[in-house]
């Protein structure tokens, strides 16, 4: 299976997929990684590990639509099945879900369906939780509201701020993003719905 991940940041969760991949415990390739942003630290871990790194500039198309299309394309050229998006701050267009519809997950620092969005983290401790997370999820058309695939809480400490807070939830998306990336791979997820059952398809 050839794997694409779009990032616009700093790339933590890029990296732990590129390890885990080195590990064998992804069974993948990673064909792509596709920044919209050029100093996205993300496409300089791709270049350290060999990986193709392609900045797509957003002020080079005429709208998102525009956009959307030529991330597709390119996606095509090299045959990827699987989309990553790993801090990407763009919602996808329904043109790009539709394309890939099934095959594009996310990853979001909050439980969802609470505090979707930028700033997930933010958003959680200015509320006042007590109990935060992180959930990968399928995409729709939805900011962060395709049906989930694995969840896994961390606790909000007093003493949080929100990059402590933001540096426990990264250890554990590293952790958990490989894991349903995998589990896919493998065909053991099972979706009935909304709802995504581990188990053969
Ligand atoms: C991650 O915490 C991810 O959950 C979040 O951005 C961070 C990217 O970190 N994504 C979102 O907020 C999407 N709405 P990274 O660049 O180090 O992987």
């Amino acid at each position: 299976m050839n794997l694409a991940v779009l990032a616009s940041g700093y790339g933590s969760n890029l990296q732990a997929i590129i390890n885990a991949i080195h590990k064998g415990e992804i069974r993948a390739n990673l064909a792509v990684v596709i920044s919209d942003r050029e100093d996205a630290y993300a496409l300089q871990r791709a270049k350290d590990h060999g990986i193709e790194a392609l900045f797509l500039n957003p002020r080079d198309y005429p709208g998102r639509d525009a956009y959307d299309r030529g991330i597709i394309e390119q996606l095509r050229l090299r045959g990827v099945d699987l989309v990553i998006l790993a801090g990407f701050m763009r919602l996808l267009t329904p043109r790009f879900v539709a394309e890939f519809r099934g095959k594009i997950m996310n990853i979001h620092p909050s439980l969802l369906p609470a505090f979707p969005g930028l700033e997930g983290v933010k958003q959680a401790l200015d509320y006042g939780v007590k109990v935060s997370g992180c959930t990968v999820h399928f995409v729709d058309e939805g900011l962060d509201t395709g049906p989930i695939i694995l969840q896994e809480a961390v606790p909000v400490f007093d003493n949080d701020t929100e990059e402590t807070l933001h540096q426990r939830i990264h250890a554990v998306e590293h952790r958990l993003y490989p894991r349903a990336i995998q589990l896919l791979i493998e065909g053991k997820l099972r979706l009935e719905g909304r709802r995504c059952f581990l188990g053969a398809t």
